[in-house]
């Protein structure tokens, strides 16, 4: 970690940081305590360094932001960045984003999840390890109010097509038919996309839109 990016840690957490706490359940309520207003809210997962996060809040100044990362440099970046532009409207955890959603989001507290770039883990024995399983997905669509979307991009055409069938068998998301969408103009390049299509990949978006609650037939025993 370069030395700016431990200051904007160090500096930047107590204003924007929310640490993970499985005792204290994200609900609605707590939101709106955290971001100290109600809005619709987005939640982003695995934001790299944090360029795409700045521009993409400062593009909706009516929506508050929950940014999500593990790794150390990319979350002192960005606090940098909120610090230096005065962004009033994001949070940003330094968790495993399993644990943050299964063990601390309510349901329905949620109006979009983004996912851009995950790890494709390419080799065969470690697709276990990619974040876009069944599972994990049922979760997400749980902490999604009805009429809310979960947008997904990669690099990497197979673990394009994982995603796709994933979307396409949670009975509660609604995906277009052909699957993939054009990157919308909202959505910036981001750093892995940019290096990616550098070595000549390909780019895969992917939106799903999430059903009436009926259609979901999940909660989250961890919380009853
Ligand atoms: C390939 S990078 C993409 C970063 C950025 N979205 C981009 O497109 O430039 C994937 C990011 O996801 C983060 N990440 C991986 N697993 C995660 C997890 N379980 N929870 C939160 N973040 C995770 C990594 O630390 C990394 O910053």
């Amino acid at each position: 970690m370069s030395v700016a990016q431990q200051r904007g840690l160090d500096e930047g957490w107590p204003r924007w940081g929310i640490n993970f706490d499985a005792k204290t359940k994200l609900d609605e309520a707590r939101l709106h305590q955290i971001f100290g207003r109600a809005a619709p809210l987005v939640m982003e997962i695995g934001f790299g360094m944090g360029e795409g996060t700045l521009m993409l809040a400062q593009q909706r100044p009516d929506w508050n932001y929950l940014a999500l990362d593990v790794h150390g440099p990319g979350v002192g970046s960005l606090l940098n960045r909120l610090t230096e532009q005065r962004v009033e409207h994001v949070r940003v955890m330094r968790h495993d984003a399993v644990e943050v959603v299964c063990d601390m989001l309510g349901e329905e507290v949620l109006d979009a999840v983004h996912i851009y770039f995950p790890d494709p883990w390419p080799k065969l024995r470690h697709h276990k390890r990619r974040l876009i399983q069944p599972e994990f997905v049922r979760q997400l669509t749980r902490c999604l109010k009805v009429g809310g979307y979960l947008h997904l991009a990669t690099d990497w055409q197979d673990y394009a097509e994982q995603m796709k069938s994933v979307l396409q068998a949670e009975a509660s998301l609604s995906l277009s038919k052909a699957g993939y969408i054009p990157r919308p103009d909202w959505r910036p390049q981001t750093r892995f996309e940019v290096r990616g299509m550098g070595l000549g990949h390909g780019v895969w978006d992917l939106m799903a839109i999430r059903r009436e609650f009926a259609d979901v037939g999940v909660t989250n025993e961890r919380f009853t």
